[in-house]
């Protein structure tokens, strides 16, 4: 199976890292970065040297890459868009090949990625079979219907981003308190990592129960985040308005 990757930044990149094989790539911006991956310099060029093609560009730039690709012979061919807010409805009128819509997270680039599937009418299950294979390389793959695309989008697909700051919340403000920067990154990143692993054995409630006692210390603290409940979901609300206007 030949992979070809249209757009290879950040994402494409973290998703060929896991495929451990060469593949095809058109991006007039093309470093290698450390994967196998050969360029071609054009669309009509990527097509023909891939089965599966990854479309992974910027939304922004969608239109085009998609009026170039119906120009040319896409029937067999898998299409998989990364694309956030781009529909598969949108894609199909410009392929004659199957359309899964993926969402990924970074997450993908250590192996850990959270990737929803979905497929598109014109896909056949061995598309969709497909897809699944070559994103299990990168992380967890959840299939789902594509009307919950724009939310995972804004949710998982973003995440990384929200975790990261909370992360960068914490440890900037202890070392205002004074703790050293360095140590007080250290221990975050470290309390992150271990939080990470608790809760694949524990649900959240378990672990608030075995940190805070009644009238403790981190109750203090829970009451104040208990306030961050609404901004979560103007969170999630702000992407996913965001991802719509996309598309
Ligand atoms: N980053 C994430 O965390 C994340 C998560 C989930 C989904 N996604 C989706 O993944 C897609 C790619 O995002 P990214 O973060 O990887 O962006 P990125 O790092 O900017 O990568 C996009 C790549 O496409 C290249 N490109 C621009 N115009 C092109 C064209 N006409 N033909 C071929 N390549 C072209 C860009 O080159 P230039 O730099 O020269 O423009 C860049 O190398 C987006 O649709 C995004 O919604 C991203």
């Amino acid at each position: 199976m030949r992979i070809g990757f249209i757009g290879f930044g950040k994402m494409g990149k973290a998703i060929a890292k896991g495929l451990k094989k060469k593949v095809l790539v058109y991006d007039p911006n093309f470093t290698v970065d450390g994967i196998k991956a050969k360029p071609v310099d054009s669309i009509k060029k990527l097509l023909s040297g891939s089965d599966v093609v990854i479309l992974a560009v910027k939304p922004q730039v969608m239109d085009g890459i998609l009026e170039e690709i119906r120009k040319n012979e896409t029937k067999g061919k898998t299409f998989i868009s990364i694309a956030a807010g781009i529909s598969i409805p949108k894609i199909e009128q410009c392929v004659k090949g199957g359309v899964i819509r993926a969402m990924p997270n970074i997450a993908c680039a250590v192996g850990e990625g959270a990737i929803a599937l979905s497929k598109g009418e014109s896909a056949e299950e061995g598309d969709l079979k497909i897809a699944i294979e070559i994103m299990e390389n990168t992380g967890k793959v959840f299939v789902i219907e594509e009307k919950y695309m724009d939310l995972v989008t804004a949710y998982t697909g973003a995440a990384p981003a929200y975790f990261a700051l909370l992360v960068k919340f914490f440890y900037e403000n202890a070392s205002l308190f004074g703790l050293d920067p360095v140590l007080s990154k250290q221990l975050m990143l470290q309390t992150a990592k271990g939080t990470a692993k608790l809760l694949e054995e524990y649900e959240p409630e378990q672990i608030i129960k075995m940190v805070a006692t009644p009238g403790g210390i981190t109750e203090q603290g829970l009451k104040v985040l208990e306030d961050s409940r609404e901004t979560i979901k103007k969170v999630l609300e702000k992407g996913m308005a965001k991802t719509r206007e996309l598309g």
